[in-house]
C-alpha cells in the first residue's frame, strides 16, 4: 500500500505535526509501507493527484487538519484516510459545540461560555480561577490560566496582533489531577495520570523531554479509573469518533476539593510523538507503535 503522511500543516500545531507525521512515516516504512511524506499546505489538492496514495495517514492537529476540513477535502477526492471523519472531526475541534454534545450523552463537563477577545481583555468573564483557551486550539498553545489573584484579566489579550485567534472558551478551573484515556477501535485503553515537572501541563511540559511523568496505570482508585475508561468511551461515541481518539480529563481528589471528575476535550488527532500518550497506551497493552500505525492505516476508510 502507497501512504501519504500527512503532517505539518498551517496551525498553531504545525511543529507538533511535524514530530508525529516523521515518527508515523519512519514506523509505517519499517512496516514495509511505500510512503511519502507531504507537508500540507494550499497546494494539497495538487499534490494528492500527483501522488496518488491509497490512504492518506492524517498525521495533522489543529485547523484545517483536525477540523473536518481536510478530511472533507479527502471525502471529495474519495481518498481513505485514517482516524475520525468530517462531523466528528470538526465537533470535537469545537470545545464549546464538543462539551454540548458529551453533556447531553451524560459526559461531564466543566462549566464555561465563550467569548471574544476584546470581552476577555475587558472584564473577567466568569469568576477567577478559570482558564481562558482558543476554543478551537490544541498542545496548549494560547491557553491562559487566571488565578484569583488577577484583579484584571490577562495583558496579553489586549494586543491587537493575539495569535490564537478571536473566540476563547473561559472555563471553570478545575483544580486537582490531570487524567487521560484512550479510545482505540471503540474500546478504551489504560488511563495515565500526567505529573507535570513544573506548573501545568503547557506545550513545553508536554513536548520537552522531562516536561512531564507518566504515572500509567494512574494510582486511582478503581472506581474512578472504570469512570474514565466509561466516560472516554462515551464521549468518543457521542461525537462520532473513528479510529484512535484521547480524552482528557480533570480529578479534584484534594481532601477539601469538590470530588468531581470532568472531561475537557477529545482529540480526534492525538499528538503521535515520542513523549505521547497514545502511544504509551497502545505500548501498554502489548501494541507497539508500528502496529498502532498499521491498524490506523487499515482502519481507514471514508
Ligand atoms: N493536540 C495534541 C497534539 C494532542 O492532543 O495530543
Ligand atoms: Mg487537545
Amino acid at each position: 500500500k502507497h501512504v501519504a503522511v500527512l503532517m505539518g500543516g498551517l496551525s498553531s500545531e504545525r511543529q507538533v505535526s511535524l514530530w508525529s507525521g516523521e515518527a508515523c512515516a519512519k514506523a509505517l516504512e519499517s512496516k514495509g509501507f511505500q510512503v511519502t511524506r507531504v507537508d500540507v499546505g494550499r497546494d494539497l489538492p495538487e499534490v494528492l493527484q500527483r501522488v496518488k496514495p491509497d490512504v492518506c495517514f492524517n498525521a495533522l492537529h489543529g485547523r484545517f487538519g483536525e477540523d473536518g476540513t481536510v478530511q472533507g477535502l479527502l471525502e471529495l477526492m474519495g481518498i481513505p484516510y485514517t482516524h475520525s471523519g468530517v462531523l466528528a472531526s470538526s465537533l470535537a475541534m469545537h470545545k464549546e459545540r464538543a462539551k454540548t454534545v458529551m453533556a447531553a450523552a451524560g459526559v461531564p463537563v466543566a462549566r464555561g461560555k465563550v467569548v471574544t477577545r476584546a470581552e476577555a481583555a475587558k472584564a473577567h468573564p466568569i469568576e477567577p480561577p478559570y482558564v481562558l483557551k482558543p476554543v478551537d486550539g490544541g498542545s496548549s498553545v494560547g491557553v491562559l490560566i487566571v488565578n484569583e489573584d488577577h484583579v484584571h484579566p490577562p495583558q496579553e489579550l489586549t494586543r491587537e496582533d493575539w495569535p490564537h485567534g478571536e473566540l476563547l472558551l473561559a472555563e471553570k478551573f478545575v483544580a486537582g489531577r490531570e487524567l487521560t484515556c484512550a479510545v482505540l477501535d471503540g474500546e478504551a485503553l489504560d488511563v495515565i495520570e500526567i505529573l507535570p515537572s513544573d506548573g501545568w501541563y503547557d506545550f513545553e511540559a508536554k513536548y520537552a523531554k522531562g516536561g512531564s511523568k507518566h504515572v500509567l496505570p494512574a494510582e486511582i482508585s478503581s472506581f474512578v479509573y472504570q469512570q474514565v475508561r466509561k466516560l472516554a468511551v462515551a464521549a468518543h461515541h457521542a461525537l462520532g469518533c473513528r479510529g484512535v481518539s484521547r480524552a482528557d480529563f480533570r480529578f479534584d481528589d484534594r481532601p477539601n476539593g469538590t470530588g468531581e471528575l470532568v472531561c475537557l476535550e477529545v482529540n480526534t488527532q492525538p499528538g503521535m510523538t515520542e513523549t505521547s500518550l497514545v502511544p504509551e497506551l497502545a505500548a501498554y497493552v502489548g501494541m507497539g507503535f508500528g502496529e498502532l500505525v498499521t491498524w490506523l492505516v487499515e482502519d481507514a476508510s471514508l
